[in-house]
C-alpha cells in the first residue's frame, strides 16, 4: 500500500509534465474578474485548493484576471495554535504568489475552529457582505456541502456564501426599482458574484494523486461530467508549488507526517480541482 502510494504517483509525474489543462467554461475569467477563495482553516488553501490557486495566479500574472483573494473564516485555533497558523497562512500565500494585501483571516467568536460546530450562515454572510462590496468580488470559490473531509466548518463556508448571495440579491433588487425590468436584471446580476463549490470525491479516489489528473491530461478527455463546470489540473511545477506551500504549514504537518502525511502528498486535491456552480 505504502509503495503504491509513493512509486506510482512518482512515475506518473512524468505524464503531468505536459502543459496544464484548464477548462474554464464555467468560471468566466475576464480581465475584471476578482476571484475570492473562501476557506475555513489556515492550510485549506494549500491542501485542497492548490491547483486552482496556481492556475489563477498564472492568469493574474498574464493579466487575464484582475485579483485573487483568500478569506479564511477562522484562525484554526482548535488546538491553541491559532497564532502560529496565521503566520503559516501568510507564508503559504506568499509561496503561491498571492499579493500580501489579498489574504485575510477572520477571528470571530462564533466562527471558531470546531469539528462539531456548523457555523451560523447569517454570521458568515454578515462578516463577508462589506468585504464583497469593497473588493468588488465577481466570483466566490469555496467547499461544497460535504467539504471534502466532512468537517462541519467546511460545509458552513458554502452555507455562508449562499446566505451572502441571498442578502446581496435582496439589497440589489431594492436599490434600483425605478429602472426597466431588463436593466434591473442585468445590473443586479453584475453585482452579485457567481458562486462555485469544489466537488468532494468519494473516499476511494481521494489519494489517487496524479492518477486523478491523468484522465484529464489525456487527449480523450472529451466527456466531462456534466456537473463539472470548471476544472483545474496541476502541472508538475504547480504540484511542487503546492508542496512548497505545504512545508509552510509545519504545525499541521507534524500531525500528518506519519501515514497521513503520505496520503496528504498524494491527495487528488493537490492535482485536480473540479468545480460546479451553485445557483441560488
Ligand atoms: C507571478 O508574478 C510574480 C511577480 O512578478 C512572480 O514573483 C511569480 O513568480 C509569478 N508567478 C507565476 C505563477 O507566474
Ligand atoms: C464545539 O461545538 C460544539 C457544538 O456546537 C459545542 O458543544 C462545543 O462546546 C464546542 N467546543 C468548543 C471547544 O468550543
Ligand atoms: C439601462 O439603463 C441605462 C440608464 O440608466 C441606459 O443607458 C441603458 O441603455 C439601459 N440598458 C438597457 C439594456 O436597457
Amino acid at each position: 500500500m505504502k509503495i503504491a502510494h509513493c512509486i506510482i504517483p512518482l512515475l506518473l509525474l512524468a505524464f503531468s509534465l505536459r502543459p496544464r489543462t484548464l477548462s474554464l467554461s464555467g468560471i468566466s475569467a475576464e480581465k475584471h474578474s476578482r476571484i475570492l477563495l473562501l476557506t475555513a482553516h489556515p492550510d485549506d488553501e494549500t491542501f485542497f485548493f492548490s491547483p486552482t490557486l496556481t492556475a489563477l495566479i498564472h492568469m493574474q500574472n498574464a493579466s487575464q484576471i484582475s485579483e485573487v483573494l483568500v478569506v479564511c473564516l477562522s484562525t484554526g485555533n482548535a488546538r491553541g495554535l491559532g497564532r502560529t497558523r496565521i503566520r503559516e497562512f501568510d507564508m503559504a500565500l506568499e509561496v503561491f504568489g498571492i499579493r500580501e494585501r489579498n489574504g485575510f483571516i477572520l477571528d470571530h467568536p462564533y466562527l471558531q475552529d470546531n469539528k462539531t460546530a456548523f457555523w451560523d450562515p447569517t454570521i458568515i454572510a454578515r462578516e463577508l457582505y462589506p468585504f464583497i462590496r469593497t473588493h468588488g468580488i465577481t466570483t466566490i470559490l469555496t467547499f461544497d456541502a460535504q467539504g471534502i473531509t466532512g468537517h462541519l466548518n467546511h460545509g458552513s463556508a458554502l452555507a455562508g456564501a449562499e446566505q451572502l448571495l441571498r442578502d446581496l440579491d435582496n439589497s440589489g433588487g431594492s436599490e434600483d426599482d425605478s429602472e426597466s425590468r431588463h436593466n434591473m436584471t442585468t445590473s443586479s446580476r453584475s453585482q452579485a458574484p457567481r458562486l462555485f463549490a469544489l466537488h468532494s470525491r468519494r473516499h476511494a479516489t481521494k489519494h489517487l494523486g496524479p492518477i486523478a489528473a491523468l484522465p484529464h491530461s489525456l487527449p480523450l478527455r472529451q466527456r466531462r461530467k456534466p456537473e463539472t463546470e470548471a476544472l483545474f489540473v496541476a502541472s508538475a511545477g504547480d504540484y511542487i508549488t503546492a508542496i512548497r506551500a505545504m512545508m509552510k504549514h509545519p504545525s499541521q504537518l507534524n500531525l500528518r507526517w506519519t501515514g497521513e502525511f503520505w496520503k496528504g502528498l498524494f491527495s487528488r486535491y493537490l492535482w485536480v480541482n473540479e468545480w460546479f456552480e451553485v445557483v441560488i
